[in-house]
């Protein structure tokens, strides 16, 4: 009897329904439908948001803490773009202990709460030769080298069902509309294939050398999970990458955290302005019958 009553209890579940009762009864009546994670140095955008509203993560019941310096480790709820949005300012990794589930967390919980698209973003270093720092990559598609998968396990799948398609997992019309809104905005913006490990040393020149074999174009130490949990349930993604490094080995390239901090922080505005635009032009997600 024992043992079914354990079967039955999903603790992933009974967590998420914590936390979701915990941060809807801090919204005010404010459903977002987009949310936006905001990767290393990118958190300053944060501030752009309209009416902000901010829970800590370390409130919210059963979440993790972001222990990472410049990642303030709270949602920002407000209006960004002339609409609502919940804006993760800082992201929980693979790097500082938390499980793959523990990582997924916080996108599943944006996702209780009624967002039905993630902006996600990071910095990231550019293993195509051909990118510049400053740049913003869309991302096209990615190579998950984290080694782990949220979905494993049997309570995720109890959320969603366990096997999906990650076939166009980062939305191609999205895609196009971030491509049309750089554009018009003068931002320098290119396209490729994301590879996410766990970090977080750095990669080695041999590694980035057979990443760009296997057709990765830019390497970071995040999104892959937060984007294959978002896809699990449905949501439709963008994923935007700043480059803000050259990855190791590429010419004489040998990137730290000082720099990839620094150079996402001044190339901010640009990502600022693409997602601000993309925001105000995307249609809805079509709903289904
Ligand atoms: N490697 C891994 N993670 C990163 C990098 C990099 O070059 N740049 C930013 N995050």
């Amino acid at each position: 009897m024992a043992q079914i009553e354990m079967n039955l209890r999903n603790e992933l579940i009974e967590h998420l329904d914590a936390a979701c009762d915990y941060v809807r009864s801090k919204l005010g009546g404010i459903e977002p439908k987009i949310g936006i994670t905001l990767g290393s140095g990118l958190g300053v955008v944060a501030e752009q948001v309209e009416n902000p509203l901010y829970i800590p993560y370390g409130d919210i019941p059963c979440m993790n803490r972001s222990t990472v310096p410049g990642h303030a480790g709270r949602f920002v709820v407000g209006t960004f773009g002339g609409k609502p949005v919940i804006v993760m300012q800082g992201r929980l990794h693979g790097y500082e202990g938390n499980t793959s589930q523990e990582v997924a967390f916080p996108i599943w919980l944006m996702h209780k709460l009624g967002v039905d698209t993630l902006i996600t973003s990071n910095a990231a270093g550019a293993i195509n030769e051909s990118y510049n720092v400053g740049d913003l990559c869309i991302m096209a598609d990615h190579i998950n080298f984290t080694g782990r998968n949220p979905i494993i396990g049997s309570e995720p799948n109890d959320i969603a069902p366990r096997f999906f398609s990650m076939l166009n997992c980062y939305d191609p019309a999205l895609r196009k509309l971030a491509h049309e809104v750089a554009d018009a905005e003068g931002v320098s913006v290119q396209e490729g294939v994301y590879l996410g490990l766990r970090g977080p040393s750095f990669e080695t020149a041999a590694e980035i050398r057979a990443f760009r074999a296997w057709g990765a174009d830019t390497v970071a130490m995040s999104v892959c999970e937060e984007v294959i949990a978002a896809r699990h349930v449905g949501m439709r993604v963008l994923g935007i990458s700043l480059v803000s490094n050259v990855a190791c080995g590429v010419g004489d390239a040998d990137p730290c955290n000082e720099e990839v901090f620094e150079t996402a922080f001044c190339a901010a505005g640009g990502f600022a302005k693409v997602v601000d635009g993309v925001i105000r032009t995307m249609p809805p997600v079509p709903t289904q019958e």
